[in-house]
């Protein structure tokens, strides 16, 4: 972490700055009692039966926690279990089956859909009817890529049904992103669609799908939903079914969830970490299940009578977590909305808060800086005192945003969560119980129950209150990834080696990210210490992206940096330098954005592209990012002197913000 980063937050920071939590949310929270913390740590392992006890299991666990084999986890041993019954069938049978499970809100304003929790299982069934026809078998990976339609959990929660674990790959991703994925995951099944809505224009999405099916080595059955009609229109080949003939084919049909064990894979999750291949994170159905059901309940303060909203993607661990299977263990109205914020106007979210009389809001700081930008008129317009909590994830949030949400959405009457977690650790970890304690914009709160989260410094040994350090877990929890798909040895390479001590088999978790923390405990999250940038919540390894820019021809070498962003955050800058007989032009600079929306997305586009004749490099001939992020960020700039080429700095200096 550089000083300067530093510096700012502590600028940011105003001290002893709190908010208590409102009185009105406090008198109906499910958790308010401070004793919890006490209790969880007392009781550790066996506290986590509170969160197994949000479940029906069809057999019960012989034991909490497996550790004999550490990091390799494992969780309520010998618990046997379905997630899809947990999610659907349970509240059908208690009578609540007439109870909305999904409103659905499509990106036309007139475009909507309601599932009761009964219309939602029975499509669940179709469905899962349909791919046991396909084929699909107890732990086969079938693949989603899909936007914010409501087939999308529906297929997530038929293969829990049939314990097939899912591997969903963000629609907003290129289809080498989805071809890499499915190779690496042996998929044989896919499903997706043929389009959807942006900004109220039909977007091909089949195209894409089918040009990332050229590139997997295997044979694919393909599972296509009609999202768009008569809109956009394409021929099927003999490997590619349509959803609704599907569903007719199987309609009324039965299909008994499997028994699964505990440990049995829910889903894997490909995220971005330092090297250039994403990672497959592995969840499994006991502990994943509970844990997002616990967190769900504690910090989310879900009620079985509330709508719920989270307007994080689905295809995202937000979106698995916390609109779907979090949500629908505890027997919720979820909101899904397929659109954008800003679209037709920019009161929509307002809008759709109003008309569903939403209670609990759950989004992002780079959404709420935007909320902040366009202006407090726009939630003004609406009626909004339907809400009775709010909630963060993705990011650090700075404190003038965190106090525009609390006011201008929460009318001072909402208590804020912010969240921190990761893909990797399933569900939230860093954060306020929100009916038990003060606030303090910035600062996501102490660890929750039974977590031990700790700031370090490179030893390992606990930092000052104050000072800048390393957030680690020493202690595992249920909703933990259990390795990387068929990578155990990057496992503990990327999570345990740093801190861990093996020989005493003290297995210390590094989420990779640099924090602080205050007297009461509380923890900033000051953001990620490895290659692995975040734009606007996602996140993004810069390796991917500088290996997008040097498949480019005419790119000798690049390197890519994050660089602050007013509203996302953190911006992809890239550094480039051209091979003999290229220009570093406006046209090689949109073909390196193009590169990079193919190989990854346009989420990973480029903020500038700045050509150079060389990167700034030590005498051992190491790129110095630090340095590059600095010019990004327009930062004065440190001492050079250690430079193999230091007159190459003021030149890259002058043409940032020139392009
Ligand atoms: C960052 C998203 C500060 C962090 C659930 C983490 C946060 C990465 C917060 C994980 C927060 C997430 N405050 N930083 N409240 N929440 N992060 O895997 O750097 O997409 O390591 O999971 O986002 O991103 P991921």
């Amino acid at each position: 972490m550089s000083e300067e980063s530093e510096g700012e937050l502590e600028a940011r920071l105003p001290e002893g700055e709190s908010f208590e939590p409102p009185e009105s949310f406090v008198e109906q929270a499910n958790v308010t009692d401070e004793a919890i913390y006490e209790e969880f740590e007392e009781n550790w392992p066996d506290c986590w039966e509170r969160a197994a006890d949000l479940l029906d299991w069809e057999a019960s666990y012989d034991q909490v926690l497996d550790d004999s084999d550490a990091p390799f986890y494992e969780w309520f041993v010998d618990g046997k279990l379905n997630a899809s019954y947990n999610c659907l069938d349970r509240h059908v049978e208690d009578g609540r089956g007439d109870e909305v499970a999904i409103e659905w809100v499509g990106e036309p304003t007139e475009e909507t859909r309601t599932y009761t929790y009964q219309e939602l299982l029975d499509e669940v069934e179709e469905f899962a009817a349909a791919l046991r026809d396909l084929g699909v078998e107890e732990d086969d990976v079938v693949t989603m890529y899909m936007p914010m339609i409501p087939e999308l959990p529906v297929a997530m929660l038929a293969c829990a049904r049939i314990g097939a674990p899912h591997s969903v790959v963000f629609a907003g991703f290129s289809a080498d992103a989805l071809a890499t994925r499915m190779n690496s995951a042996e998929s044989e099944y896919l499903v997706t669609c043929d389009g959807y809505y942006r900004r109220g224009d039909p977007l091909d999405h089949k195209d894409k799908a089918d040009e990332g099916l050229s590139g997997v080595e295997h044979g694919v059955d393909t599972v296509v939903v009609d999202r768009l009609g008569d809109e956009l229109d394409h021929d099927l080949d003999d490997e590619q079914h349509d959803y609704d003939d599907l569903i007719d084919e199987h309609a009324g049909a039965s299909v008994d969830p499997v028994t699964r064990d505990a440990e049995d894979m829910l889903f894997l999750m490909y995220t971005s970490g330092t090297t250039g291949k994403p990672k497959g994170v592995k969840h499994t159905t006991g502990g994943y299940l509970s844990y997002v059901s616990w967190t769900s309940h504690a910090v989310l303060d879900i009620k079985p009578e509330d709508t719920y909203w989270c307007s994080a993607d689905i295809g995202w661990i937000t979106g698995h977590s916390y609109i779907v299977y979090g949500p629908l263990a505890l027997g919720t109205s979820t909101v899904m909305y397929e659109g954008t914020p800003d679209y037709p106007d920019k009161d929509r979210l307002w809008e759709i808060v109003e008309d569903y009389d939403v209670t609990q809001l759950y989004t992002a700081p780079t959404a709420i800086r935007a909320f902040m930008k366009w202006g407090e008129e726009y939630p003004a317009q609406h009626d909004l005192s339907s809400l009775r909590l709010l909630g963060t994830v993705g990011e650090p949030i700075n404190p003038r945003a965190w106090k525009w949400y609390y006011k201008h959405i929460g009318d001072e009457s909402c208590p804020v969560v912010d969240t921190w977690w990761q893909t990797e650790t399933g569900g939230m970890m860093v954060t306020t119980l929100p009916g038990v304690n003060e606030m303090k914009p910035g600062s996501a709160g102490p660890p929750l129950p039974g977590i031990s989260a700790n700031v370090v410094d490179m030893s390992g040994d606990d930092v000052e209150p104050g000072e800048a350090g390393y957030l680690t877990v020493d202690k595992p929890w249920p909703g933990m990834l259990r390795t990387l798909y068929r990578n155990d040895e990057r496992f503990i390479e990327e999570y345990w080696q740093e801190y861990s001590d093996e020989g005493t088999d003290e297995w210390v978790y590094f989420p990779e990210d640099g924090a602080k923390i205050d007297d009461d405990g509380y923890i900033t999250v000051l953001g990620r210490v490895d290659d692995v940038i975040n734009v606007s919540g996602h996140r993004l390894g810069t390796m991917e992206v500088e290996s997008a820019i040097v498949g480019v021809e005419g790119v000798a070498e690049a390197a890519v940096v994050g660089g602050n962003h007013d509203i996302k955050g953190e911006a992809v800058y890239a550094y480039a330098i051209t091979e003999d007989g290229y220009e570093g032009d406006d046209d090689l600079r949109e073909r390196i954005v193009e590169g990079v929306e193919d190989a990854i997305g346009p989420i990973a586009r480029p903020e500038e592209v700045i050509f150079s004749p060389e990167l700034p490099k030590t005498r051992s001939g190491k790129i110095m990012r630090r340095l590059l992020e600095d010019i990004a960020n327009g930062e004065e700039l440190g001492n050079t002197s250690t430079l193999r080429n230091p007159e190459i700095v003021d030149d890259i200096a002058g043409k940032v913000g020139e392009d």
